[in-house]
């Protein structure tokens, strides 16, 4: 069996009533007193199925909902799928998403085969077509994942594959569909990929492994290349923090630079961006250990590396014209006789000396060297990307990541990709106040703050090592996981930022 579900998508003209599939999947405000045109041409053919299903309140349109009608001869689809988009003037692009994810999650639950959506019926001229096929595409991709490569027993088996069609009786529309298709496939892909690696146990992803997974993508894909230091080289050049933080495991730390350098010349304009993450493939905590509860969820400490390694996948694949570095600093953090410990000083890449008061403050004494790697680079914009804090959980909830950083337009560059891609971002301080915390009394700088605001004095910590560039931080603690399932989503790794950066990236190229 696939390691996940193999999601094969394309356009179909069709009028919806003659579309033949398992599943056709249209949506319906909750707010509409009535059906939309769409909703009222399947309604004739089942005979008045869905008005009376409605008369009773069996179905109101609330977001997150839907509801099952089957059709008979008169409809060639063998079940409608009505599916709650909300209130009307609530509606986002994201709403489309979700109600995307949605459909594609119950069949793969229904184990049905062929798929159609119509969803972006209901919103009318409301969004680009084109953006709105690729949003289909990347709902599709987010909703029918599932993570279940160590489940040995498949009685219950799932499907290998699911075929998606975005139906439409135009054939304008579905061309322009099918352009915005082809973007959200190759970004809903890398966002699995990205999925599938995060959840992935630290007894099966180790620093090295990651190395390899990066090196494996780097050859499967055009105009990358990957470049890995091991740990000998990584102390040969004196990048402190990541030794430090890796010298307690037996799995040693591992560097890793991806290098998309784009075919296309336009990119020689252009900004070159540093994406720099967080790849701890396992965080106890270290000496300063972490207490029992819920520790297994440190596996996802990756995530923020792993998110880097799927946007340049995405990028890549889309042929976005900017040049990208995808640095990725990996290592285990592991009590043992061989840790670093609290009171070390350790000099990091940048020369820059850093009191441990904490080892489970390991994720930004990875991540300057990262950063300072990513400047000395010359990368002209930086963002990294980090399961950093609890604090950020604890000031933002599980709904959006933390946003920081040094530069206005990048700070509203990102708003914006937040927008496009769904995957929300707050912004949050990481100014002077922040980073006056950060000093030591016997060197340049101390690895935790006070009790108070750690996600700012985190993020102040890491915007001393970017030197003059332009940098952005993102903390995506609050959101790196699902702990329960969703009516659009699996639980487990969200593959939070690929999306994101991704837009980020397209955005800043001009590219749609
Ligand atoms: N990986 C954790 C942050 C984290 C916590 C991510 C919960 C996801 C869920 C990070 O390395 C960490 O341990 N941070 C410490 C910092 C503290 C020691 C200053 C924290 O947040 O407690
Ligand atoms: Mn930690
Ligand atoms: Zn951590």
């Amino acid at each position: 069996m696939r390691i996940i579900i193999d999601v094969q998508m394309k356009t179909c003209k069709s009028d919806l009533s003659k579309y033949n599939a398992d599943i056709l999947a249209v949506g319906h405000f909750s707010d509409l007193k009535s059906l939309d045109r769409t909703c009222r041409e399947l309604d004739d053919k089942l005979d008045g199925a869905i008005k009376r299903l409605m008369a009773l309140g069996d179905f109101k349109g609330k977001l997150g909902t839907s509801t099952v009608l089957y059709g008979d001869e008169k409809t060639a689809a063998k079940r409608i799928l009505l599916v709650g988009l909300g209130e009307k003037k609530k509606a986002s692009l994201d709403t489309l998403r979700r109600a995307a994810a949605h459909a594609a999650k119950l069949s793969v639950v229904m184990k049905s085969g062929r798929l159609g959506l119509a969803l972006h019926k209901a919103f009318g001229a409301r969004f680009d077509t084109v953006v709105a096929g690729q949003v289909l595409a990347e709902g599709v991709h987010f909703g029918s994942y599932r993570y279940d490569e160590f489940i040995t027993e498949s009685e219950n088996g799932r499907q290998g594959s699911l075929e998606v069609e975005l139906v439409d009786p135009d054939s304008k529309i579905i061309r322009k569909l099918e352009k915005g298709l082809a973007s959200g496939n190759i970004i809903g892909k890398a966002q699995s990929y990205a999925r599938t690696l995060c959840n992935r146990p630290a007894n099966v992803i180790n620093p090295e492994a990651l190395a390899s997974a990066a090196k494996k993508l780097a050859s499967g894909l055009k105009n990358v290349t990957c470049t890995v230091f091991d740990e000998k080289q990584i102390a040969a050049k004196g990048m402190g923090g990541l030794t430090a933080v890796g010298s307690g495991s037996q799995s040693k730390p591992r560097f890793i630079v991806l290098r998309y350098k784009p075919a296309s010349k336009t990119a020689k304009n252009k900004p070159t961006v540093g994406l720099v993450g967080k790849a701890i493939t396992f965080d106890s905590g270290g000496i300063s250990i972490k207490p029992a509860a819920n520790m297994d969820e440190m596996k996802l400490d990756k995530s923020g590396g792993i998110t880097v390694m799927g946007v340049v996948k995405a990028a890549a694949e889309l042929a976005v014209p900017i040049n990208v570095y995808g640095i990725v600093p990996s290592a285990e953090n592991l009590p043992s006789g061989s840790s670093y410990r609290p009171g070390d000083i350790v000099t990091t890449f940048s020369g820059k000396t850093v009191e441990v008061q904490n080892t489970d403050a390991e994720g930004r004494m990875i991540l300057c060297d990262g950063l300072s790697y990513a400047a000395r680079q010359n990368c002209d914009i930086i963002i990294d990307v980090a399961t950093l804090t609890g604090a950020c959980r604890v000031a933002l909830g599980r709904y959006m990541a933390a946003l920081m950083g040094n530069d206005d337009r990048l700070i509203r560059e990102l708003q914006k990709a937040a927008e496009d891609s769904g995957e929300k971002l707050w912004p949050m301080p990481s100014g002077d106040e922040y980073a006056e915390e950060m000093k030591s009394k016997i060197a340049d700088l101390k690895n935790i703050g006070s009790k108070f605001g750690g996600a700012c004095t985190a993020a102040a910590f890491l915007g001393q090592f970017v030197d003059d560039k332009k940098w952005a931080h993102l903390d995506i603690a609050s959101v790196e996981v699902f702990d329960k399932p969703t009516d659009y989503a699996a639980e487990g790794s969200t593959g939070f930022g690929v999306r994101l950066l991704a837009s980020y990236l397209m955005n800043l190229s001009g590219k749609k």
